[in-house]
């Protein structure tokens, strides 16, 4: 079953809007010759998603946001709702990243109420997984995985799985250098398909988009694409320039 491949660029609190803005329209011009052969999106901080998607109009690289509140409005002191990143364009957004959960107290239960807010406003999730270096050590890599996976997916619609792509990030390679070699990330891919499949069934676990995560680049993304079960990355540092992202993009469906 072919998967589009989707590459997602996931900023994180980087780049003022004017950086952003420059970044964008340098993406917008180098990515343009891949259109119609991969997905990609960039997802920069709150206050530069009104220029990104303004920038990025037309063009084939689409928006996302990195976090979502579930309430619809009210007193959340900081928050952001669904119906706000819609209004103004965004597509996408990134949900349960594994910094969010390590420094503010994200849970599978909150992880699991983001995205049923994101997809009752039209926006699509990326959700994201992953085992800390003590969970892999201590072989609980699975069962963590399958508790993540349950979690998020608790009360979510069959019907709205084609809208949601899972970002595998095992979270001691990222930011680190350190890549989980393209065997080692296939086999938990793998893991995560048959969990989909388990959970639903086989051909929504076959239509599922699986993204890896933690310290792809230009020079590995080729060879981590190519598994079978890797359908592209989310992308941290190597996302923050136009030329290594455009790099890593051409590279991964080369
Ligand atoms: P990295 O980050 O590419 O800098 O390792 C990936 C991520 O955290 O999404």
């Amino acid at each position: 079953m072919a998967r589009k491949v989707f590459i997602a660029g996931n900023w994180k609190m980087n780049k003022t809007a004017a950086e952003a803005k420059a970044l964008c329209e340098a993406l917008k011009e180098s990515l343009a010759p891949l259109a119609g052969k991969v997905e990609v999106a960039v997802c920069p901080t709150f206050t530069s998603l009104a220029t990104a998607v303004e920038v990025l109009k037309g063009s084939n690289v689409k928006v996302g946001a990195q976090n979502i509140h579930w309430a619809e409005n009210g007193a959340f002191t900081g928050e952001i709702s669904g119906a706000m990143l819609k209004e103004i364009g965004v597509e996408y957004v990134i949900i349960g990243h594994s910094e969010r959960r390590q420094y503010f107290g994200e849970t599978d239960e909150t992880v699991n109420k983001r995205m049923q807010a994101a997809l009752a406003n039209g926006l699509k999730p990326i959700l994201c997984i992953g085992e800390t270096l003590e969970e892999r050590e201590g072989n609980k890599t699975e069962a963590v995985l399958e508790q993540q996976i349950k979690g998020a997916f608790a009360d979510i619609c069959e019907c709205k799985m084609d809208q949601i792509t899972i970002a595998y990030e095992p979270v001691w390679a990222i930011g680190t250098g350190k890549t989980a070699t393209p065997e080692m990330a296939e086999e938990t891919h793998a893991f995560i398909r048959k969990t989909i499949a388990a959970l639903y069934n086989q051909e929504i676990a076959d239509a599922m988009v699986i993204q890896y995560g933690g310290s792809m680049k230009p020079e590995n993304a080729q060879a981590l694409v190519a598994q079978a079960d890797i359908d592209g990355g989310l992308i941290g540092g190597a996302a923050l320039k136009a030329d290594s992202f455009t790099a890593l993009v051409t590279n991964a469906i080369a």
